[in-house]
């Protein structure tokens, strides 16, 4: 990774590229030539989505990761869902357009402060959110994801007490959900935490009959007013199944493109922000990948994951455990058959 001076909100630069390159076609060629599978989040810009092998959330994209048999996964996501591809996958070389997508969960949770909250409670098990760094999972018994959290924690003892890092409203979320006290680290999602209760209070009284679904990382105040909240893949299967026309997104805005391309026929509006504007939710550390910047990684197979093997293998550990503890995959759905170039997880 470059120096660590840098404001963490601000991308690389951008890549010089002779103008007369056909940057999706490039993809395209490299992508066979390097033998390598495009992975991208739901929260990626749509050109990027729709030139990816897969698109999915966060537990979909580490499902893909350990399984693919590419020599190279191009990751189009933040740098914790590319050292997860890392971990479970060191054999193959991982790229990450850029570098600097940090997430401000992360950010909230150095390692040394999480270890020693860690051994300020000995006697809980530390659930760690994947939303962290290497170094903070190789400090942890269990990952989970928004996904499959609440079926990770029902399967721990009743009179297991339980630590849960960095996110404070999937925190108490989980908490809620699986009737559990929780000691919860303070971190929070700067996208989610960013969606307003008036504002969306207004637009619901505008849009009476749509349904809100909102990501478990909003606060308690926006999950109140929610009548579906789960993770990006849920919330996109919510969204197209849903006998609503309409449809308010309380979550990454990037998502209502799966969700155009699967149901024209519906309206997503995306919650809004305090100023009841909906574009303030943008992620901008998913925004910081382009495509000038994947075609650039694959064509030099650069900046690549390179992570410390001691703090991988013990990172390795509880992210098994969350694989072994997930409820198998969803099946696909009508959602994703509506996809013909791209495989779409819902
Ligand atoms: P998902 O696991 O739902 O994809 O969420 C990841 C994330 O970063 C949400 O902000
Ligand atoms: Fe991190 Fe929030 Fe961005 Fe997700 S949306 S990657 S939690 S900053």
């Amino acid at each position: 990774m470059d120096d660590m001076t840098f404001n963490i909100f601000e991308p690389s630069p951008e890549p010089v590229i002779d103008p007369a390159i056909d940057i999706e076609a490039e993809i395209d060629r490299l992508r066979h030539e390097r033998n390598a599978i495009i992975l991208a989040h739901y929260y990626q810009d749509p050109a990027i989505q729709d030139i990816a092998d897969f698109v999915g959330d966060s537990l979909d994209l580490s499902r893909k990761a350990a399984a693919t048999d590419a020599d190279v996964i191009a990751f189009c996501g933040v740098r914790f869902m590319a050292e997860v591809a890392k971990i479970l996958s060191p054999e193959k070389t991982v790229v990450l357009p850029d570098m600097r997508a940090g997430c401000s969960l992360e950010e909230s949770c150095p390692p040394e402060e999480f270890a020693a909250f860690r051994h300020a409670h000995p006697d809980h098990i530390a659930i760690t959110y994947v939303n962290c760094s290497a170094a903070v999972k190789a400090e942890t018994d269990i990952i989970v994801t928004s996904s499959n959290a609440v079926a990770i924690i029902n399967q721990l003892p009743k009179d297991q007490k339980i630590l849960f890092a960095p996110d404070r409203h999937l925190g108490a979320w989980l908490s809620e959900k699986s009737g559990r006290e929780m000691v919860l680290w303070p971190g929070t999602c700067i996208v989610h935490e960013r969606f307003s209760e008036r504002e969306l209070i207004k637009l619901k009284a505008q849009y009476p009959d749509a349904p809100v679904a909102a990501h478990p990382e909003c606060p308690v105040q926006i999950l109140d007013l929610a009548d579906h909240v789960g993770s990006t893949s849920s919330i996109l299967k919510f969204a197209g199944e849903s006998t609503a026309d309409t449809v308010i997104v309380a979550t990454e805005p990037g998502i209502i493109h799966q969700m155009q391309k699967a149901r024209p026929d519906k309206t997503f509006i995306g919650a809004p922000g305090a100023d009841g504007n909906c574009n303030c939710n943008m992620c901008p550390f998913m925004a910081m990948n382009s495509m000038e910047k994947l075609y650039v990684a694959l064509r030099d197979l650069e900046p690549q994951i390179v992570l410390d093997e001691d703090v991988r293998l013990r990172a390795l550990k509880p992210l098994q455990r969350m694989l072994e503890m997930s409820p198998a995959a969803a099946p696909a759905t009508d959602l994703s058959t509506v996809h013909t170039d791209t495989a779409v997880s819902a």
